[in-house]
This record gives structure tokens, C-alpha cells and sequence, in this order.
């Protein structure tokens, strides 16, 4: 394992977003495929690039291009000045859904707590992530999720606490991976597997002090807890943009 108390100082409600994405970040990698490689990787939807840190210090990167929607490329380039990291992190301000890279670029993509905000659409994979991994690469996602669809007294905590819309980006594994193997066919290998970091994870958020996180406390313990998980996605691309074409 990593040793997170490395990055303790930044455990707190200035820099945490949700339950403890270094945790989340270190499962993920401690649970990849051992044939997985970072050396160019992409953060995506990295936040105050914290995450990128993280890939950068912690695994085989020799890149990490830290791209996010919310937080300015500007605001983390200072914060990844401040920490020596200027020639390992690029920052980049962007969309998701509108990448500027090339092609078959990356040996990973990386995405922790933040690809549910724009993937739960079909054709959102295939079309406009997918395209940027090398054959052979793999993209890693770790998201919060469900353990089952809520019924009776647990839904309603549940849309109160996700306040409407938001409720629809939470999924069981199972429905990750139908939507992830019906869109990639033969050109990928899917596994989807539950992170056991639930509790550690959530409870830095609440000790964080952050205002969310105490809210989310309220509701975890009046049942939440029992239906919520994070879960961890694997995505092994198996075919090149020209076999495809070949095909
Ligand atoms: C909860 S934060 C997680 C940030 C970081 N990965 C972490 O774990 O600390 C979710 C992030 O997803 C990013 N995001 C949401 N939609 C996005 C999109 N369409 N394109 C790029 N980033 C997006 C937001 O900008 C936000 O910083």
C-alpha cells in the first residue's frame, strides 16, 4: 500500500471534494491489473489535482495531464508550482465531452469521483473517452455507486439526500458494466468490483468538517450507509482504431 499519511495535510475541507479520494485513488491502483502502466496518463476530472499528485508520486507516471471542467488550469498550475511538480502535471481546463487530444494517446485515463457527473450516457464511453487509450491501455474509474436500487423509506433518503436530478448518477455495478460491455463489444475487457474503502473513506469526509460532508454524515446515518458503495472500473482497450477499421 501507499503511504497516505503522505498526503494527510491534505485530508481537511479546503481540499477534500467528497469521501477521501486519496483512499479511493490508492485502492484503484492497488487493485489494477498488474500489466496496467501509467507512464502517460490522463486525470480526469482531477479537481484541485490532488489526484494527479497522487498518480504522479505514487506510480510509474512520467506524465499526468490534469484536466478538469470547475477548477481553472491557472489555480492548480500554481498548486502543482508550489509542490515541485511542473515537469511531471500538465494542467488543463476542459469538457469531458470535447477532448483536445490525440488519439490512441494514453496508456491510462484515470478518473476518481467525478466520471459519473458525465457517463452515464450511452455512446458517452465509446465515443468520447475511449478514442484517446492506446490499444493495450486501460481506463481506471473509481465513483461513488449503488449496492442495489433503494425502495420504499430508503428512496425517498436517498432523493432527498441527492436532491433529484443527482440521484440519477448513482449505479449498481451491474448496470456499469452492461452499459460499459454493450457499448465496447470485443474491442474491450470490463471488470467492475466494489471498493472496500467505504468506511475510512467517508469518514474523512466527515471529519473534515467540510459542510457537505456533515450533511452526508446525517443521512449516511440514518440508513444511506446501507445502500451506497464506491466502485471500482476497469476498461481494457483490445483493439486499435485501424484493427477496428480493419475489421
Ligand atoms: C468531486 S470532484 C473530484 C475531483 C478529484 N478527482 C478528486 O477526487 O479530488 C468532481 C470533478 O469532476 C469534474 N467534472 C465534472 N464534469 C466534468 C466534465 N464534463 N469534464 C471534465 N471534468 C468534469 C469537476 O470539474 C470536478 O472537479
Amino acid at each position: 500500500m501507499s503511504d497516505l499519511a503522505k498526503y494527510q495535510k491534505y485530508f481537511t475541507k479546503d481540499y477534500l471534494m467528497g469521501p477521501n479520494s486519496f483512499r479511493l485513488l490508492d485502492e484503484l491502483i492497488q487493485r489494477k491489473p498488474a500489466e496496467a502502466c501509467f507512464h502517460r496518463a490522463l486525470d480526469l476530472g482531477c479537481g484541485f489535482a490532488l489526484t494527479s499528485f497522487f498518480i504522479a508520486n505514487e506510480t510509474d507516471a512520467r506524465h499526468v495531464y490534469a484536466f478538469d471542467l470547475w477548477i481553472p488550469a491557472t489555480e492548480n498550475y500554481i498548486r502543482i508550482r508550489e509542490n515541485q511538480l511542473e515537469d511531471k502535471i500538465i494542467p488543463i481546463h476542459g469538457d469531458a465531452m470535447d477532448m483536445p487530444f490525440a488519439h490512441e494517446y494514453f496508456d491510462a485515463i484515470v478518473s476518481v469521483d467525478a466520471y459519473h457527473y458525465f457517463g452515464c450516457k450511452e455512446g458517452v464511453f465509446s465515443e468520447r473517452i475511449l478514442p484517446f487509450v492506446k490499444k493495450g491501455g486501460y481506463v481506471m474509474i473509481a465513483i461513488p455507486g449503488l449496492k442495489e436500487q433503494p425502495q420504499g423509506e430508503l428512496k425517498q433518503l436517498f432523493e432527498a439526500w441527492a436532491e433529484g436530478d443527482d440521484a440519477q448518477l448513482f449505479k449498481t455495478a451491474a448496470w456499469w458494466e452492461t452499459l460499459l460491455k454493450d457499448e465496447c463489444g470485443d474491442r474491450c475487457e470490463v471488470a467492475v468490483k466494489e471498493a472496500e474503502c467505504f468506511d475510512a473513506a467517508w469518514q474523512e469526509w466527515f471529519d473534515s468538517g467540510h459542510e457537505y460532508g456533515i450533511r452526508d454524515q446525517e443521512f449516511l446515518q440514518k440508513g444511506l450507509d446501507r445502500i451506497l458503495n464506491f466502485l471500482l472500473i476497469y476498461v481494457k482497450k483490445t483493439e486499435s482504431e485501424q484493427d477496428e477499421t480493419a475489421r
